[in-house]
């Protein structure tokens, strides 16, 4: 199975699970693109890999048109509702893949992608695209997922990650994730980083598929009560297993 099927088959089961998730819906996830995207949050955005459009939505009030774009017709079927639902008549909805998208050179004023670089075979090719598709003086916001810097803690937690989700191609080091923003030809404007808390039943209930839970949660747990962390502070607290996401969110220019 090559890595788009993989990602269309996970995310067309989770489609359900991942709109409904509060820790994905979180207001204050969604207001801190807001505040990134500045002034190019009037024009025209990108949303892309939009998933059930929550970015997309949190945007489109104050854009003059939104492209939610993903690989998952499930989807944007989610993101379709979601808009519709919130009035929104300026969205447009597109299926394709991020590596060869079908836009024209500097179509867009901006450029929003949230949870999606970890899932891309090639994020140096996507950072390219999304470089290709911004105007000249445009605001790309990047936000994901990162691991430790050490490469046997990244290891160890893409491989949780991975045995969560197959779609999961590589969550990226921060130095990698800046490094392959700079090479693109972006110019960062801003940056912050935070650790969201996550509980081990609540982020497996979002893949929906029972079958991997079992077998995860002995894993993880034994790890947790070896004190191994896989740098992202893997522990049980009150007989459950709990650990935290580190984000890094990047607001990068292209010079114009
Ligand atoms: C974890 S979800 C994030 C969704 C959304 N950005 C959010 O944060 O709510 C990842 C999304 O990336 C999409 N995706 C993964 N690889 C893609 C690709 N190569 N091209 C377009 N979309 C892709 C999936 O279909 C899925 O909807």
């Amino acid at each position: 199975m090559d890595h788009l099927t993989r990602v269309r088959e996970e995310f067309t089961r989770q489609a359900e699970t991942f709109a409904a998730s509060a820790a994905i819906a979180d207001d204050q996830l969604t207001r801190r693109f807001q505040d990134a995207i500045g002034a190019a949050g009037a024009g025209k955005i990108l949303d892309l890999a939009c998933g059930p459009g929550i970015v997309t939505a949190a945007l489109a009030g104050r854009a003059k048109a939104v492209t939610a774009f993903d690989a998952t017709p499930e989807m944007l079927k989610k993101a379709r509702q979601r808009c519709a639902k919130a009035g929104h008549a300026n969205v447009h909805f597109q299926l394709g893949n991020a590596e060869t998208m079908p836009f024209e050179s500097g179509a867009f004023d901006a450029i929003v992608t949230r949870l999606a670089i970890h899932h891309f075979a090639e994020p140096k090719r996507v950072l390219a695209e999304m470089f290709r598709v911004l105007r000249p003086g445009g605001t790309a916001v990047i936000a994901d997922v990162i691991v430790s810097e050490d490469p046997k803690e990244a290891a160890l937690q893409n491989a949780i990650e991975i045995i969560r989700d197959p779609s999961h191609a590589r969550m990226l080091p921060d130095t990698e994730l800046l490094s392959l923003i700079a090479k693109a030809g972006f110019e960062v404007a801003s940056q912050s980083t935070w650790d969201k808390s996550r509980e081990f039943e609540e982020w497996m209930g979002i893949v929906n598929e029972p079958q991997r839970v079992g077998p995860l949660r002995t894993m993880v747990r034994a790890l947790a009560e070896a004190g191994r962390t896989a740098g992202m502070g893997l522990k049980i607290e009150d007989d459950k297993i709990v650990f935290f996401h580190r984000w890094r969110m990047v607001a990068a220019k292209k010079a114009g």
